[in-house]
């Protein structure tokens, strides 16, 4: 499917929270393991601006059509995280500006350094869209997954209609990287054997670069780990090998056994 950037950037809006009642969660607030993954979820959605800024030294820059993408995808996944700190709030949590200064304190160092990371990348391969927009599309997946999971674990009706609203502009996020990848993977077998390279070594999961290993292990693990959510993994995977000339790589189903619960005889040895 292809996707009209035009009809995109005219309807893009902040996610509707008109008419959620958030002091439902006062009444009914959210299990300690659910809360979690909504703080990890508010600290990435925030983090796009920080991923913005390194993706704007490379060579996307140079598409009109991936900048200006980006501008509004930017926009969209911040009122995101603006959605997740009002769940937060309603929690006696303090979200926005408060977690969002302690997280860029605590990854100083980091993104001191990121952008001449990101720009050397770019400059090393020819394929660098075709990486960025396929690493987007897995990306976009797997958040939208782990909102679904997640409203499915909580059950928690303003979440499910909070994280309803918020997937259905994730699926608007897919629709393009999707699109994007498969027609430059497609048009070459290099762009295709340079992003089976990345994935394969270099991808991580959505926030496993900023947030620690503790977190990404609880979300994981949280979402993805049990009976459901392994069918949700392996369905990505057969998104990804979809995808031209990215079959076979397993990719979700390798981050649940990296980063999902140690097994039982391994915990109590
Ligand atoms: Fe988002
Ligand atoms: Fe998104």
């Amino acid at each position: 499917m292809s996707f009209d950037l035009g009809t995109y950037t005219r309807r893009v809006r902040p996610v509707e929270v008109a008419g959620l009642d958030f002091a439902a969660f006062e009444r009914q607030p959210l299990a300690e393991a659910d809360l979690r993954c909504i703080r990890y979820m508010h600290d990435v959605e925030f983090h796009t601006s920080c991923y913005l800024r390194d993706l704007l030294n490379t060579s996307a820059h140079a598409d009109p059509e991936v900048s200006t993408f980006l501008t509004m995808w930017n926009y969209e996944e911040h009122w995101h995280g603006e959605a997740l700190a009002s769940v937060l709030a309603a929690h006696g949590e303090q979200g926005g500006e408060m977690r969002i200064t302690a997280m860029r304190d605590r990854l100083r160092r980091r993104m001191r350094t990121s952008p001449l990371m990101w720009m050397g990348i770019s400059a090393a391969t020819r394929h660098f869209l075709a990486i960025h927009m396929t690493v987007g599309a897995i990306n976009e997946w797997t958040t939208q997954a782990g909102y679904a999971r997640l409203a499915a674990r909580a059950g928690h009706p303003v979440l499910s209609e909070l994280l309803r609203r918020i997937m259905r502009q994730e699926g608007l996020h897919i629709d393009f990287y999707r699109s994007r990848a498969s027609a430059l993977l497609d048009r070459s077998p290099k762009a295709q054997r340079a992003t089976r390279l990345v994935l394969r070594y270099v991808w991580r999961p959505v926030g496993a670069g900023v947030m620690p290993t503790s977190e990404v292990r609880h979300v994981v693990g949280h979402l993805f780990a049990d009976a459901e959510g392994r069918a949700v993994a392996a369905r990505i995977d057969r998104r990804i090998d979809r995808l031209p000339g990215l079959a076979g790589l397993g990719l979700m189903r390798r981050t649940v056994r990296r980063y999902g619960p140690l097994p039982a005889s391994t915990v109590l040895s």
